[in-house]
């Protein structure tokens, strides 16, 4: 399966689940993720997004990006639709510690 990671907190463009043909993106308050039971590895989201925040779960150092999916997949409202991103997402594009502060 391919994963959210980090940068898409509070940017959240969403410009990726207008292109993924099976409709795995679940919505959190300030990011998405993907359903690891449903995404089918066609990777077609990942050069969508202007935050370059998808990766295959297969990559180095995505193991825990990979279980923090599958859990608010779980959790989360499914999404099929492209909503607004947030006024002030390309000010927080490549910000550092986004992980901790909307998740620790
Ligand atoms: Fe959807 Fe394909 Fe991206 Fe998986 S890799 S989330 S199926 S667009
Ligand atoms: Fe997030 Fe990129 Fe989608 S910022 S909502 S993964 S287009």
């Amino acid at each position: 399966a391919y994963v959210v990671t980090e940068n898409c907190i509070r940017c959240k463009y969403m410009d990726c689940v207008s292109v993924c043909p099976v409709d795995c993106f679940h919505e959190g308050e300030s990011m998405l993720v993907i359903d690891p039971d449903v995404c089918i590895d066609c990777g077609v989201c990942t050069p969508e997004c202007p935050a370059d925040a998808i990766r295959p779960d297969v990559d180095d150092g995505m193991r825990g990006w990979a279980v923090f999916n599958a859990k608010y997949a779980s959790a989360w409202r499914s999404i099929s639709s492209k909503g607004l991103p947030p006024d002030d997402a390309p000010a927080w594009d490549g910000a550092q510690g986004k992980l901790q502060a909307a998740f620790g």
